[in-house]
């Protein structure tokens, strides 16, 4: 399967297959050190666990809630890109725009009857497009915000991934 193939884009054409039922969550992984955008990702995690968690009755309403997020969430970086003279903003924006066509032509099958697993689709192709679309375009932005704003890349703080302190961790 090419990465296309695995796009949301890819979702309202047909041509992504259903790979797993995992639910999106949010880790520390996904901070980037520019407190907006982690919030706004937040967001997105929540969407779209949200919408893969919904029963059939609510996929429209969980989708709508997802559609007016992404709006706003592709608005602000690109706003973004727009008042610091961002280099790469093109493809970064195409990327926004292929998830909202896909959005909108899932929202348009869900209208005229189409059974919810498209929606269902959709949102798994969303759950897998977000960690290198952040990893990758919206880092690069928040790196971009964070030199100009302060002549180097962004803090980023994460907790430990394990619990448990180690024995390492304590003076002997
Ligand atoms: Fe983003
Ligand atoms: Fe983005």
């Amino acid at each position: 399967m090419t990465a296309l193939s695995s796009s949301p884009a890819a979702v309202a054409a047909g041509a992504w297959a259903h790979q797993d039922n995992a639910v999106l969550s949010w880790n520390d992984g996904f901070l980037l050190g520019l407190a907006a955008m982690d919030s706004t990702h937040r967001e997105f995690v929540d969407c779209v666990a949200a919408l893969q968690r919904a029963a059939d009755a609510d996929l429209p309403a969980r989708l709508a809630d997802f559609a007016r997020h992404a709006v706003e969430h592709f608005a602000q970086e690109e706003q973004w890109m727009a008042s610091t003279g961002f280099p790469a903003t093109q493809c970064h924006t195409d990327e926004h725009a292929a998830v909202l066509n896909s959005v909108r032509e899932v929202q348009a099958l869900l209208d005229g009857g189409a059974d919810g697993q498209v929606a269902r689709d959709l949102a798994r192709a969303l759950a897998d497009w977000f960690p290198g679309h952040a990893d990758y375009m919206d880092a690069a932005l928040s790196h971009w915000m964070s030199k100009r704003a302060h002549g180097g890349p962004p803090v980023v703080l994460r907790r430990r991934a394990s619990a448990a302190p180690a024995a390492s961790d304590f003076p002997t």
